[in-house]
């Protein structure tokens, strides 16, 4: 054996040790599921470690009782309920627990609320915020069931416990260029928070998830013809939102595409379409909800350019396929979140912290005038729906 087989084999060992011992390198033990036909490379891989942690963190929790739907209705017995008077009281009651748990449970009712009962009021901005939230997932639940199913959402989904959900977006110019020539790096080049921490364009998810910009840009042809026009930098940018939709849902691409032809729907697995539609609901919530709150947030709740934080593939999915592994909380809350109660939005230019008694209603908000009737049967048939 000469001298250098000895050498190379051993430094071959420390080399090996060096990354198996590493600080930056860990061999998860990886659980691969295959998702398609034999010999097409369909395969979902996840990192077991991690499976264990997202089980533990994505539990839905039981509703607090179960509530009685008889009886007088919310809306005779308070004075200012906007959304919420078709409840008998004890739905009402029983939502207030809920979203207490959901959303504040450290502060509890006076997180939304005077502390001098009076509960009216409406001078607390995550009162007024809570409103508006309690019409988007109404809105979610009745228009996009082409995504969430008969699963739906509540605020847990989202809040899961937080008073700000864990994973949220917002437009993120950091760290700002440097003057001069060479300060212009087109939004790209750093290591984007949003965008699998690649140093693809790091708005990216403001183009799709907010913007309505197309996200085709494969060709059909192996040279160009000149029919596709997609850039460079159009493609860099799908393919950041694409690495943020794999990581909200912490699967592969292949959850989605094969990987023969990205673009082809025929070869697709069935989640694309899902996909589709999220991506469509996404943007509807960020546009009809999220940014006209803006005026009403204080400024700690906005994200550095003073825009509101913006709601993406993770802040439902927080890293799992389905959000809470597909188990629905909505039974519980039929009648506070399964349909629209109203959809007008409050003047919220005239909001004033601390002052506002009553936050004038939105001009279709008249609620008992729309509300299904409680006593018809509209319960049972949506309840069997589930
Ligand atoms: C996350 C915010 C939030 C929390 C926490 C919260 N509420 Fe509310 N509460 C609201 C909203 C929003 C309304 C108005 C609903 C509407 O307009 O239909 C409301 C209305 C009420 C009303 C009706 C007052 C009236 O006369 O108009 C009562 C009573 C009430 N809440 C009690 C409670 C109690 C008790 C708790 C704690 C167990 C609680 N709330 C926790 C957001 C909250
Ligand atoms: C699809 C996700 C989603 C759902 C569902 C949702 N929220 Fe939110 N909520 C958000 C986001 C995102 C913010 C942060 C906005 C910001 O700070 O700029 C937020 C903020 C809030 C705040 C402000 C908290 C603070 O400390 O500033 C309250 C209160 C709130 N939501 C209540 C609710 C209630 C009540 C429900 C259910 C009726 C609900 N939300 C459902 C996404 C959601
Ligand atoms: C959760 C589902 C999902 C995952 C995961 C996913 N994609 Fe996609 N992908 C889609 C959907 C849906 C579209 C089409 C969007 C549209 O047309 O609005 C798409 C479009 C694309 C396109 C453009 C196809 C065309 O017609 O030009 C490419 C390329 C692509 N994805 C690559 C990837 C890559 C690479 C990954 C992994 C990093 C990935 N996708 C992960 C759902 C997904
Ligand atoms: C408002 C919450 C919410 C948001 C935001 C959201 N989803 Fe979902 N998604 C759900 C729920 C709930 C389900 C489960 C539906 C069911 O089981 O019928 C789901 C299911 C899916 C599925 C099907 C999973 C499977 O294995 O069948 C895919 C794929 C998916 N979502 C992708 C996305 C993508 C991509 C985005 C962002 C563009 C997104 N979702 C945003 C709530 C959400």
């Amino acid at each position: 054996m000469s001298y250098w087989t000895i050498f190379g084999g051993a430094g071959a060992v420390v080399l090996g040790a060096a990354l198996l011992v590493g600080p930056d390198w860990d061999l998860p033990p990886v659980d691969t599921e295959q998702i398609g036909y034999r010999g097409t490379g369909m395969f979902v891989s996840r990192d077991i470690e991690k499976q264990a942690e997202l089980r533990e963190a994505n539990i839905a929790p039981p509703a607090p009782w179960e509530a009685d739907p008889e009886g007088e209705r919310a809306d005779d017995i308070y004075e200012n309920v906007q959304v919420l008077g078709h409840l008998s009281d004890d739905q009402f009651n029983q939502f207030m627990a809920a979203i207490t748990e959901w959303v504040s449970p450290e502060e509890g009712c006076t997180y939304c609320h005077s502390d001098d009962g009076n509960f009216a009021w409406d001078g607390l901005y995550t009162k007024v915020v809570s409103r508006r939230m309690i019409q988007m997932t109404q809105a979610i639940n009745e228009d996009w069931a082409s995504h969430v199913g008969n699963v739906g959402v509540t605020c847990y989904t989202c809040h899961q416990g937080n008073n700000i959900p864990e994973n949220v977006w917002w437009f993120d110019d950091d760290p700002e260029a440097a003057r001069g020539a060479l300060g212009y790096r087109a939004g790209q080049n750093v290591v984007g928070e949003f965008v699998g921490r690649t140093s693809m364009p790091q708005n990216a998810l403001a183009d799709y998830l907010l913007g309505d910009k197309e996200i085709r840009v494969h060709s059909n042809t192996a040279l160009p013809t000149g029919e596709n026009t997609a850039t460079t930098k159009e493609t860099e940018g799908t393919w950041a939102l694409m690495m943020h939709m794999s990581e909200s849902l912490g699967a592969n691409c292949m959850a989605c595409h094969n990987s023969r032809a990205f673009n082809e729907w025929d070869e697709s697995p069935p989640q694309r379409v899902t996909a589709w539609h999220g991506i469509r609901m996404t943007r509807a919530m960020n546009n009809d909800y999220m940014v006209g709150l803006t005026p009403i947030f204080p400024e700690n709740r906005l994200g550095p350019e003073g825009d509101v934080l913006k709601v993406g593939c993770s802040t439902c999915h927080n890293g799992v396929q389905k959000p809470l592994y597909g188990v629905s909380m909505l039974q519980d809350y039929v009648d506070a979140l399964a349909t629209k109660t109203s959809s007008g939005v409050p003047d919220y230019e005239s909001f004033v912290p601390g002052e506002t008694e009553v936050l004038a209603p939105a001009e279709d908000q008249q609620s008992s005038l729309m509300l299904p009737d409680p006593t018809s049967a509209s319960k049972e048939t949506r309840v069997a729906a589930q």
